[in-house]
């Protein structure tokens, strides 16, 4: 059970009336990508009495310029921010954090917003944001105050956020032309890794010379860091590899890990020097661009990237029914407001194809479209699904005849047990709806958020890029 109420507000003003009119009543809890949110409640967090969706609120996912300041809406998603050319010019860092969060998938629901309020020290947009000065602005029936990040975090998933407020602004000075930034984390694995350490560099640079410097680190900490003698020791020189040793070691001045299952605070120690040395050189050398893949892959099918809005304000109290445009029929899934909707399809519309390995996001296994943008429905609630379109693996065929993905991983052996099979067919075809034609390069990055543990991926691959020739 999610919740006892799922509240679906049309409007920013509603969205904070019923914020402020249920917060009394009992524990409420915004959702907006539900990343986090549907994992703690999946992992034996207490449910809710209610779960506010402000996922399909509309224009608060844009990211827009403003003179000289950087608006970045509640509901961006990380993709989104990838996908921008506002943040690609003005804020690299950033781009590259977002990027580096969790899957295609994740990064289709999760939004920075999200990011910001969960307040984990490993968070991967906290740092970015940090070393990019920003603010962020919360609202409430109250009114609207702006903070900056010292004034927002105040410890391990401890923010100065009261239970009736809302994000619904993250802004940060546009750096001057002369600046370039870098970020790189270290996890256990390459995707879907919750970060070891991470850091974010802003330098700016008068021609040689380091003018100012902004070192923000994740992971090392209770919340994130800046390290004040470094930047500093950096400040008034040139990056020469002496400066860069200096600096190295004085980071270690500012960060106090700790140890836990991931690392020890002696190899966090030793990371955080790693990649402090890492991305110093890489601005050095102004490398810090050099490897980007240019045109990531979305998974957003053929659409821009951005849900629509709800169509109307509802209110669905837990075991109320859900209807929605299901395979392209309009369907109703009763009995189940109270659900994921993993749970909802399976059980409720006995669309089996839908499979739960993990549960929590980590395999794939669960992926829909959701207004033809890949999704996990394993951490989606089916509220959201509510007056939304889905498509499942039963979906995708048409008129008897098989996808050209399917045909392709039946004919090169892509399938072994099967259990992984429709998750990676949903990703994959919505990675030929995005770019018909994939290269392996892409195909791999398609499918960083599916796992299987026993074909293998290098016959998956063939087969997503020979469907593209197909
Ligand atoms: C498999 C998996 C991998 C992940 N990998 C990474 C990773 O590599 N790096 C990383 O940083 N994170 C990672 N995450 C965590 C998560 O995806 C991100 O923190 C994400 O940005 C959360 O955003 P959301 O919109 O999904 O938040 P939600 O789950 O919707 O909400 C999270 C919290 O924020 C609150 N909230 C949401 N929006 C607002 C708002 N506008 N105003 C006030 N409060 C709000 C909610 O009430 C809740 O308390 C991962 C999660 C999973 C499940
Ligand atoms: S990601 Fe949903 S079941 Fe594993
Ligand atoms: S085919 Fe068995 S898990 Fe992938």
């Amino acid at each position: 059970m999610l919740s006892s109420y799922y509240i679906i507000p049309r409007t920013l003003d509603e969205a904070l009336d019923v914020l402020a009119a249920h917060t009394p009543l009992g524990p409420t809890r915004l959702v907006a990508g539900g990343t986090d949110v549907l994992v703690e409640i999946e992992q034996g967090a207490a449910p809710p009495r209610a779960l506010i969706d402000i996922s399909r609120l509309p224009g608060l996912d844009a990211i827009t310029l403003d003179g000289d300041e950087v608006h970045i809406g509640p509901l961006v998603t990380h993709n989104q921010a990838v996908a921008s050319p506002i943040i690609n010019e003005h804020a690299w860092p950033l781009l590259r954090a977002c990027w580096e969060v969790g899957s295609p998938q994740i990064r289709n629901r999760g939004t920075l917003a999200g990011n910001l309020a969960t307040a984990s020290p490993a968070n991967d947009a906290i740092p970015a944001l940090w070393a990019l000065d920003a603010r962020v602005t919360l609202a409430s029936t109250r009114g609207r105050r702006t903070l900056t990040f010292p004034e927002f975090f105040l410890g391990v998933r401890k923010t100065a956020l009261a239970a009736d407020e809302m994000i619904v602004d993250i802004s940060f000075p546009v750096p001057p032309k002369t600046a370039r930034g870098t970020f790189i984390k270290v996890g256990l694995r390459r995707t879907q890794a919750i970060s070891l350490v991470n850091i974010a560099a802003l330098l700016d640079f008068d021609g040689e010379i380091v003018r100012e410097a902004r070192l923000a680190f994740g992971s090392v900490a209770p919340i994130i860091v800046r390290a004040a003698a470094a930047e500093q020791a950096l400040v008034g020189g040139p990056l020469t590899p002496e400066r860069i040793d200096l600096a190295t070691e004085l980071i270690q001045e500012a960060i106090s890990p700790i140890d836990d299952v991931r690392a020890s605070a002696a190899y966090r120690r030793h990371l955080a020097a790693v990649i402090t040395r890492r991305a110093l050189e890489q601005l050095a050398e102004g490398k810090e661009r050099k490897g980007w893949i240019g045109d990531p892959v979305m998974l957003w099918g053929d659409t821009d990237g951005h849900y629509p809005p709800a169509p109307e304000s509802t209110q669905l109290p837990a075991h109320s029914d859900v209807t929605l445009r299901l395979n392209g029929r309009v369907v109703t899934l009763p009995d189940a407001s109270h659900l994921t909707l993993l749970d909802a399809l399976r059980e409720r519309g006995y669309l089996t194809g839908v499979k739960e390995g993990c549960g929590e996001g980590e395999c794939g296994a669960c992926t829909v479209w959701l207004d033809g943008i890949s999704v996990l429905a394993c951490i989606t609630p089916a509220g959201r699904a509510h007056g939304a379109e889905v498509v499942t693996v039963e979906g995708v065929a048409h008129d008897s005849h098989l996808h050209p993905v399917q045909e392709a991983f039946a004919h090169d052996g892509a399938v072994q047990c099967g259990y992984c099979t429709p998750g990676f067919i949903m990703s994959s075809a919505s990675l030929l709806a995005e770019r018909p034609h994939p290269t392996p390069e892409e195909a791999m990055q398609a499918i960083t958020g599916n796992l299987c543990r026993c074909t293998g991926y290098a016959q998956i691959v063939e087969a997503i890029v020979e469907a593209g020739k197909r």
